[in-house]
């Protein structure tokens, strides 16, 4: 049977090899299945959980959608669109930060990074982000949630508030329990200069990240300055446990040209680490360059990308505002 796919991605710029290889890649797989009924999110709301520019941030929506269709999401098979214009979110997500318990919030990871050690001065959004996401979610009965590794947490909260919803209320499967789909191996891509963190959009440094709109020359580059250590080439995968920087090269060489790990490990065992970085940048190349020079020319055309999300937001708002009048019912509005 199809699922009912549902994922978010936050327009706040710098989109990445981790985001692709983490997510936007399993969304292109997910949505080429015509049994499927997908919908990919431009999580401006989120966004905005920390200061954005409002004209940046309107490049960001419109760039966010044509990394979407760039990377070969057809919009009229999936609907696109961004989560400020379709006002059922919002409201479902005051009503989830009703259900949702301060316990359950304190224990989010993403938060206790994200604010750092000046918790106070954090926004409230910042903490509550995780009910929004929820109702992002819930409003679409989405059955499966394709995202990185690093949302997980958040996906078993929004799991936590739709069965305390569906029990509160006595309504056995209001609310559908969705299933993450988390890739198996290298979900988590990490930065190009310590393999201990993210690969991330605000990392200060461009050199931790390849973005989706980088070029070949900065591609190459960025490889090249890649952090290893002194030895050589791993001749083992139990050797990878101790080189994160290694085991994260060698995984985006495995993830981006669909090619096991262990082949990867037995080609250039014992060899210097110069001619591995050499095709790994031509396999990033390859598949970056034509999806970045797509973005582009997308970027060019404001009134299709524009045309995509209109389309996309009527659809969107047609399921949200029947699911959050049945909300409104259950709950004596
Ligand atoms: P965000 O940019 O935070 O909205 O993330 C969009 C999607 O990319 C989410 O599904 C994240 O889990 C995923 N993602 C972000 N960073 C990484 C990373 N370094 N490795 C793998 N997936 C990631
Ligand atoms: N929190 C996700 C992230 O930062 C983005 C997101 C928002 C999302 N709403 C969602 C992902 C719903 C999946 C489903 O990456």
């Amino acid at each position: 049977m199809g699922k009912k796919i549902f994922s978010g991605v936050q327009p706040t710029g710098n989109l990445h090899l981790g985001n692709y290889l983490g997510a936007i890649k399993n969304f292109v797989h997910l949505s080429n299945d015509i049994d499927n009924n997908c919908i990919f999110c431009v999580v401006d709301l989120h966004s905005i959980t920390v200061k954005q520019d409002p004209k940046e941030l309107r490049n960001n929506i419109r760039e966010t959608v044509a990394t979407f269709v760039a990377s070969g999401i057809d919009p009229k098979k999936s609907i696109i669109f961004n989560q400020s214009r379709v006002s059922a979110h919002s409201e479902a997500a005051w009503i989830f930060s009703c259900v949702a318990r301060m316990g359950w919030l304190n224990r989010m990871t993403q938060f206790k990074e994200k604010a750092g050690k000046d918790k106070e001065k954090a926004s409230i959004g910042l903490f509550s982000y995780p009910v929004l996401m929820a109702a992002d979610i819930l409003l679409y009965d989405a059955t499966h949630v394709p995202v990185g590794d690093d949302q997980k947490q958040h996906l078993e909260l929004c799991r936590d508030i739709a069965q305390k919803f569906n029990n509160d209320f006595q309504i056995d499967d209001f609310f559908k329990i969705p299933e993450p789909l988390i890739q198996k191996q290298f979900s988590r891509i990490m930065s190009l200069k310590d393999g201990t963190k993210k690969m991330s959009k605000s990392d200060l440094s461009d050199f931790s990240r390849i973005n989706l709109t980088d070029s070949s020359d900065e591609i190459i580059n960025k490889i090249k300055k890649a952090k290893t250590d002194i030895m050589p080439m791993p001749v083992s995968q139990k050797e990878l446990e101790k080189r994160l920087e290694a085991k994260n090269l060698i995984g985006i060489f495995s993830s981006i040209a669909d090619i096991d790990l262990e082949k990867i490990i037995k080609r250039y065992s014992g060899k210097n680490f110069s001619e591995f970085k050499k095709d790994l940048s031509q396999v990033i190349v390859d598949k970056i360059y034509p999806i970045s020079k797509e973005i582009k020319k997308l970027m060019g055309d404001t009134v299709y990308l524009d045309k995509i999300l209109s389309d996309g937001c009527d659809k969107a708002s047609e399921i949200a505002s029947k699911k959050i009048k049945k909300i409104h019912e259950i709950m004596g509005f």
